[in-house]
């Protein structure tokens, strides 16, 4: 059921995973390096000289960095001491042992990709951390903040539906049952939203997403959101205590997180759920994933809007966090290179804490490929065999197509694709929800 194992994807020159390393990443790097030259009047306001010549040590760090990878060089150790520098050197020694046979060595054009990927996020986040006093400037939050405010007119219109509809418990049945269906495809085509893919440029949403979602269902490649449904109403009715909590775990900052907001109140509003749970990335990560502080910004950032339906959303969202109904978490291994299936040896506190869930969402491409052990899947091995025995609970994931990885297809449906669009693996067009029981 396997095309190929441990995907050294970057070997294949025509490859998305090829073209990721060559030319993404360095063009993320270079906006990087950018970003920190733009705000050196900024730290010598705080910080004085030091400031700038923190600024100019972060700058050297990643022009090396940069420099590594465009000249194919060989991975390298991480120096910091932060608490997951071991498990990372840990996991490159591994990558070694398993090139040795080879008497190879890992290098940045001779390694999985999901490893090379993760690792030069983590390599960014490095050198900023050995450049105090600027150890905690996060080099994407210009971008992220920048999806938020680009995209307010269609946050608005999210709201302004939403609170129509509170509230929702006067609802009937048939009509919940649609908006969930109607508010899960908006938080799917938010994932649209990542600035990665981009290569760090902005990709805001701009469009009246609650009237394109009709044109947009052709674009679902798997659709079990029956499922979810099915086990939510189950829950609701059986829960002993009646306690229902949902997990996600989350992906981008800006529009695609304000979706995810707006689909947790829904969950909550409607009594499909007693308590939410989120979880996010402790250090900036992939450019526009989500940290406590894009989390904590944009809930406030809601609440202060002149916008009104946007600004009752943000007020009543940190009601739910001060009355904990909204929890945030975060931990190390969302930052790691491990795939899920990994996580109970990695991770035995965060799986536990993932057990306690009815049901999990797992929102975005990288999850998907962390899901996936980002394997070389055939495209119709089924979602429960490729996650390869990780089941802390039910799951779903909810995710646009941005890499060349896909699985629980029906025979021919890939072929057909491939006929039709030759890049629907890549583009971010196409959507899927997959879960796995039991219901
Ligand atoms: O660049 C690799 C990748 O995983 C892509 O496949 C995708 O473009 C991006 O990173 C992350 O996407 P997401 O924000 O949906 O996880
Ligand atoms: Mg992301």
């Amino acid at each position: 059921d396997l095309i190929y194992d441990a995907c050294y994807w970057t070997l294949f020159p025509r490859s998305f995973a090829y073209l990721t390393i060559k030319d993404r990443t360095p063009q993320i790097l270079t906006k990087v390096i950018d970003t920190l030259h733009r705000h050196k009047s900024e730290f010598f306001e705080k910080h004085g000289e030091e400031g700038v010549e923190a600024e100019k040590k972060a700058i050297s760090l990643l022009s090396k960095l940069r420099n590594e990878l465009q000249t194919d060089k060989p991975i390298i150790p991480l120096v910091d001491k932060c608490v997951d520098t071991d498990i990372w050197n840990q996991y490159l020694e591994y990558q070694r042992s398993l090139l040795n046979e080879g008497d190879g060595e890992p290098r940045w054009f001779f390694s999985p990709w999901l490893f090379v990927e993760c690792y030069m996020y983590r390599r960014i986040h490095e050198a900023i951390m050995q450049s105090p006093p600027i150890h905690d400037f996060d080099v994407f939050k210009e971008s992220k903040d920048e999806n938020f405010f680009e995209s307010q007119d269609s946050i608005n219109a999210l709201c302004t539906h939403l609170l129509q509809l509170k509230p929702i418990t006067d609802l009937g049945e048939k009509q919940i049952q649609d908006e969930f269906f109607k508010l899960l495809q908006i938080s799917l085509w938010g994932n649209k939203c990542d600035l990665s893919l981009s290569g760090g440029e902005s990709s805001s949403q701009k469009a009246d997403i609650i009237n394109s979602l009709k044109d947009l269902k052709p674009f679902i490649l798997v659709n079990e959101t029956e499922s979810l449904w099915a086990l939510l109403s189950k829950l609701k009715k059986t829960a002993e205590p009646p306690a229902v909590r949902v997990d996600i775990v989350l992906d981008n900052s800006g529009f695609e997180l304000v979706t995810d907001l707006v689909f947790a109140d829904f969950l909550l509003s409607s009594e499909l759920a007693t308590e939410i749970h989120f979880h996010g990335k402790i250090i900036p990560w992939f450019v526009s994933d989500v940290t406590v502080r894009d989390f904590e910004w944009i809930v406030e950032h809601m609440k202060g809007s002149h916008l009104e339906s946007m600004s009752a959303c943000g007020a009543a969202w940190e009601a739910y966090v001060g009355m904990k109904k909204w929890v945030y978490h975060d931990h190390a291994f969302w930052t790691l290179p491990h795939p899920f299936c990994a996580m109970p040896q990695v991770a035995p506190d965060l799986y536990a804490e993932l057990q306690k869930a009815g049901v999990v969402l797992f929102k975005g491409d990288l999850n998907y490929r962390k899901l996936m052990g980002d394997r070389k899947w055939k495209f119709t091995v089924p979602f429960h065999q490729a996650l390869s025995g990780f089941h802390p609970a039910p799951l779903c994931s909810i995710r646009t197509l941005k890499c060349e990885l896909q699985v629980g297809l029906q025979p021919g449906q890939a072929e057909h694709l491939t006929a039709s669009d030759p890049h629907w693996l890549t583009t971010g067009k196409y959507g899927i929800f997959q879960f796995d029981g039991p219901l």
